[in-house]
């Protein structure tokens, strides 16, 4: 027992120190940073998410890094210097916004960061090594690398296939990183026994992250969490589609649950 301990000890030293040599912006993002930012979203559902639904849809609880990187661009970034005065520019921006922020210095649209309190300072909460690690990811930020990793392909033709030969509803549960409910939702309500029960009997489940994909049949939402119940007809591509925005108690859901198999049974 002893020497295994030893052992767990020897690895995971070893694994810290080497982590602690090979430090690149996105280890540092994802540890201080990815709390409140999110790396990426497309410009059009940033666009809904602000202009139509206040920040509903998303729920974000501070401006993509995307969005800053874009900022950055067309404010901090003179065309007409070279590379390196514009990263010194970028650096000095960052190293001193995050520790001492402050409204007047911000180079958002205020569009934008109306949405957000002014951050909170990350005085003694980074060392100086990880600001110029961070300075460097964001000046270095790619969106279209990031939206190409978070592209995940929802087979929903096939999940659609399934449900009409199984005679089941499909259920999609729209979410969205930082959702307080879509969690609350996930962690209290979705795994309650009954419930877990009726979802695997009569449903085929789906849970999209609308700040990554798109929902299928042309669905849209104004606010995190939602559900589709997707009822297809055996035999034809015609759907039934109910939407039921919230989070719900266990009672209420289960309720919701049986109202739609009802739903089904009798149409
Ligand atoms: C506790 C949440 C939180 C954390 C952690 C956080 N931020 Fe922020 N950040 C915000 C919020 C909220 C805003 C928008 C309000 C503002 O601009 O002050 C913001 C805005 C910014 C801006 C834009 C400033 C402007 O208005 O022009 C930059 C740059 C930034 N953050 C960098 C970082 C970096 C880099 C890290 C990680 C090292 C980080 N933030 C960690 C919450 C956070």
């Amino acid at each position: 027992m002893r020497s295994r301990k030893v052992i767990t000890t020897v690895v995971l030293g070893l694994v810290c120190s080497v982590s602690l040599f090979a430090r690149t912006g996105e280890d540092v993002y994802e540890e201080i940073c990815a709390k409140c930012h999110i790396a990426y979203i497309a410009e059009d559902k940033i666009e809904q998410n602000f202009s139509e639904y206040s920040n509903t849809m998303l729920k974000l609880k501070a401006p993509p890094v995307s969005q800053i990187a874009l900022a950055m661009k067309q404010k901090l970034r003179n065309p007409d210097l070279n590379d390196k005065i514009n990263r010194l520019e970028v650096s000095a921006f960052i190293a001193d916004y995050i520790i001492y922020p402050d409204r007047k210095k911000s180079i958002l649209d205020p569009k934008i960061s109306k949405y957000f309190p002014t951050m909170p300072s990350l005085k003694g909460k980074i060392s100086p090594e990880d600001i110029e690690i961070i300075s460097n990811f964001a000046y270095d930020f790619d969106p279209k690398a990031y939206a190409k990793k978070s592209v995940a392909n929802l087979p929903f033709e096939k999940v659609l296939q399934k449900a009409q030969r199984e005679d089941k509803i499909i259920l999609i549960e729209a979410v969205a990183p930082h959702c307080r409910y879509c969690k609350k939702m996930q962690e209290e309500t979705l795994v309650e026994p009954s419930i877990v029960a009726a979802l695997k009997k009569d449903f085929i489940t789906l849970t999209v992250d609308v700040s990554k994909d798109e929902l299928p049949l042309d669905l849209n939402v104004h606010m995190t969490p939602s559900f589709f119940f997707i009822f297809p007809h055996k035999g034809s591509d015609k759907v039934k589609i109910k939407r039921i925005p919230g989070a719900w108690s266990k009672e209420d859901f289960l309720d919701i649950l049986n109202e739609s198999v009802l739903a089904k049974k009798n149409k």
